[in-house]
């Protein structure tokens, strides 16, 4: 099959129509019922849409409900505190989504009367907002027929129309965007998106685990009739993640302790963390850093190592917890003293820390 108009042979010939008549019937007997598909409104699908990306659907359920409750709408949003925001993001990582969708919500209260344009390109313009999640709202809450492709979906093209083309090639995602455009019925482009999606989750899985006899797809798949299931899709290897050794030190004065707050660029920007410091510090090292950061320290306990795992670095970490006091010196406004009670329920530490505030929560730190 030739793609329209360049002469070149389409990366994901597209099947035919009653292919996507069988994939529309499955969907509508097997779609998971989920809080923003129950009632669909611009801003529940795109505060979904930015919620699952790089999460799992059972985790974001209960973060869309809260955040939600505590911003109903595009406005509320836009006028969110930062603390109150970041916390309510707490445990769902890639913090940055959570501070997009604040700017892109004041570019919506200012420029667009609050509400998110039905317009893919206008979409696009926002922060946090690509081809995928421009695809998504588009499609899904204003019924425009508009492609969205995300690493699911690509599997998906990828095993059903036997693509060989690396999936991390911008090229390859464009041809599949085109692909799926082709394919997006014009009565029904949400329902299309959301099946490709629930699909590519359900049934057309990972690896070996594909469940190819139960998809709508099985009549016109080239991965399942040749065998490919599991080699498709190609995806070029990732750089290796750099190894970092870090410090982490809780220091406490009764029940208050020290955190810093992140600097606003860079990995965990702006978010609040226990004082650490690059490398692997002993006794001595880590009571000097710790005076360095405006605290006497009295006692001194090593904490078990941690290990977390980032995009592209990893922590392996060394505690250590100190008592003492809060001396003058430190980092200024980075500095902050937090009550115990303070550390769960007001600011948002990422769960690098983890480890180390299951020990204070242990009352072991
Ligand atoms: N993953 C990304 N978008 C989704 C959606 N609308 N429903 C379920 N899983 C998704």
């Amino acid at each position: 099959m030739k793609r329209e108009g360049s002469g070149a042979p389409a990366l994901f010939p597209p099947p035919p129509g009653e292919a996507v008549t069988s994939l529309l019937a499955w969907y509508r007997a097997n779609a998971r019922v989920l809080p923003w598909r129950t009632e669909i409104t611009p801003y529940r699908v795109w505060v979904s849409e930015i919620m699952l990306q790089q999460t799992r659907v059972e985790a974001v359920k209960p973060y869309f409900q809260r955040f939600l409750e505590a911003f109903p709408d595009i406005p509320s949003l836009a006028g969110a505190e930062d603390v109150r925001l970041l916390k309510l993001w707490e445990g769902l990582g890639y913090y940055s989504r959570a501070r997009n969708l604040k700017k892109a919500a004041c570019v919506l209260t200012e420029r667009y009367g609050g509400e998110l344009p039905a317009d893919v390109a206008e979409l696009r313009k926002l922060p946090g907002i690509g081809s995928y999640t421009a695809g998504a709202i588009a499609s899904i809450a204003f019924g425009i027929p508009a492609p969205a492709v995300d690493g699911n979906v690509l599997r998906v093209l990828a095993r059903l129309t036997g693509c060989f083309a690396d999936v991390r090639d911008p090229k390859t995602r464009l041809s599949a965007e085109a692909t799926a455009l082709q394919m997006c019925p014009p009565e029904t482009p949400g329902d299309f998106t959301q099946a490709m999606i629930e699909l590519g989750a359900l049934v057309c899985v990972p690896n070996r685990d594909a469940k190819c006899g139960e998809c709508p797809f099985r009549p016109w798949c080239v991965a399942a009739r040749d065998g490919l299931t599991d080699r498709l899709p190609v995806r070029s290897a990732n750089a290796p993640r750099r190894v970092e050794q870090r410090t982490v030190l809780l220091l406490r004065e009764g029940d208050v302790y020290l955190l810093r707050r992140r600097p606003p660029k860079g990995l965990l920007a702006g978010l609040y963390e226990l004082p650490n410091v690059e490398g692997t510090l002993d006794r001595e090292q880590a009571i000097a850093f710790a005076r360095e950061n405006g605290f006497q320290p009295l006692r001194t306990e090593p904490l078990p190592p941690a290990k977390h795992i980032f995009t592209h670095v990893e922590w392996h970490m060394t505690g250590w917890s100190m008592t003492g006091y809060f001396a003058d010196g430190g980092e200024g406004v980075s500095r902050i003293l937090a009550r115990r009670e303070e550390l769960s329920d007001v600011y948002a530490i990422p769960s690098a820390f983890s480890a180390y505030l299951g020990e204070i929560r242990a009352g072991k730190a």
